[in-house]
């Protein structure tokens, strides 16, 4: 599991500010539940590579429990529970800690932070764009330029038109989703004997295979068909994606599956564009989870954007030391006699709304000057014993360098 060190925090915290002020921005209400849920609902309704990484236990009284992998089954059952109540459609967001026993590798951990936005009843694929647009605004808000990486999409409907229209029966599309899904991960013939296994022929699985070599959304169109409902709604998402300023983050690909087997619909997954790191964010349309927690059938759509794969993009692009905007003030002092003014001064400061770290012991100006500079704060004030006759504080801008004296309050 991860301890966060200061420093660490500064990241972090970039990234959820981020988080948070794009899910606002974009009008989604907060949520949050807790991260031990019942093994049961996880089992059922994750997908099987994510049920297979659940931390689970038996409680005192034998329940069997388990710290969530994903909040997806949380905030179906959640919703579930109040379905007859709430104001459909609704926009949810939350920052959740998720516990998966994964094999550490680069930009995977055993316990990762995800911001998770969903909008469930409607299935507009305005629903699909407003996830997007605000996953765009988090990314540029954390610093991170367009041109560093592409959201890829696709469509499990569509691939279940192309299938089916391939011979392949609807009844096998679920594990044909799975195993496809593993690309990358293991090799095709691999993936051709995990086929095989699930009853596929070799002609389908060659089949199979043939469509993952489409390219681009228009030869998806040329084997769905004009009529395609699936490139219907995927061109409008294109299409709305251009009013909505960030078509040029989209491209169509055909190899976006998911692992989880709840989706539906459009799905998604974001990658920087050199491809060094895992995916920064996927989700997609899971129409259908919300009757299989025990709920009105409910069209939804939803992302999962975790901390820790972002957070090593931007270490790459930002560099290593994460860029902070200088505030507050640091107040530091020569000797035990200025520590009364000093405590006064940052007191006066403090109350008027600003942050201060006052010294905690007397230092040499050196010192502390090197200190003030290394830390994040904009202004340092030093006091000498001068600065007490004087009954005037040197300001110094930390940005400019500039010195601006301020008056120091008479000590009591
Ligand atoms: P997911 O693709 O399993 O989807 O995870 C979403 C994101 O969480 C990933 O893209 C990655 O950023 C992060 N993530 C997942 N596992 C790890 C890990 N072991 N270490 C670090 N980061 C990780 C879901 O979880 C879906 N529930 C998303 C969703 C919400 N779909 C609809 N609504």
């Amino acid at each position: 599991m991860r301890d966060f060190y200061p420093e660490d925090m500064v990241w972090r915290n970039r990234v959820f500010d981020a988080w948070r002020a794009a899910a606002e921005r974009f009008g989604f209400q907060n949520y949050d539940a807790c991260v031990v849920e019942s093994l049961e609902l996880l089992q059922r309704k994750s997908g099987e590579e994510v049920s297979e990484q659940i931390y689970a236990f038996e409680d005192k009284s034998g329940r069997k429990l388990a710290l969530r992998p994903e909040m997806t089954p949380t905030l179906a059952r959640m919703v579930a529970a109040r379905q007859t109540r709430l104001p459909f459609p609704i926009k949810w967001y939350a920052i959740a800690q998720c516990f998966r026993y994964e094999r550490m590798t680069r930009g995977r951990k055993r316990e990762h932070y995800q911001l998770n936005m969903d909008i469930i009843g409607s299935e507009d694929v305005l629903c699909e764009a407003e996830i997007l647009g605000a996953a765009v605004a988090a990314m540029r808000d954390m610093g991170l330029p367009d041109e560093a990486w592409r959201i890829h999409v696709s469509s499990r409907a569509l691939l279940g038109e192309l299938l089916a229209k391939s011979g392949i029966p609807e009844v096998q599309h679920a594990v044909v989703f799975i195993a496809l899904d593993k690309r990358g991960k293991i090799s095709d013939e691999e993936i051709a004997g995990l086929l095989r296994a699930e009853g596929l022929g070799d002609a389908a699985i060659a089949k199979t295979f043939e469509l993952l070599a489409v390219t681009s959304l228009e030869g998806a169109e040329a084997l769905a068909g004009a009529e395609s409902p699936a490139i219907a709604n995927l061109k409008a998402l294109f299409a709305l994606a251009r009013e909505m300023g960030y078509e040029e983050l989209l491209m169509f690909d055909i190899a976006v599956i998911r692992g989880l087997s709840y989706y539906t619909g459009i799905v998604f997954e974001a990658f920087d564009v050199q491809r060094k790191f895992r995916a920064i964010f996927g989700g997609g349309r899971y129409d259908s989870l919300l009757a299989l927690v025990g709920g009105q059938p409910t069209p939804a759509v939803g992302m999962g954007f975790g901390d820790v794969v972002v957070g090593e993009v931007l270490r790459e692009v930002l560099g290593s030391r994460c860029p902070v905007a200088r505030r507050g003030y640091m107040v530091g002092y020569m000797a035990i006699e200025q520590r009364p003014a000093a405590v006064a001064f940052a007191a006066r400061l403090r109350a008027e709304g600003n942050d201060v770290d006052l010294a905690l012991l007397p230092q040499k100006p050196k010192h502390f000057f090197s200190k003030a500079g290394a830390s994040s704060a904009k202004y340092a004030v030093f006091l000498g014993p001068d600065d007490l006759i004087a009954g005037v504080a040197q300001v110094k801008n930390l940005e400019t360098r500039e010195v601006l004296p301020m008056a120091l309050a008479p000590v009591r």
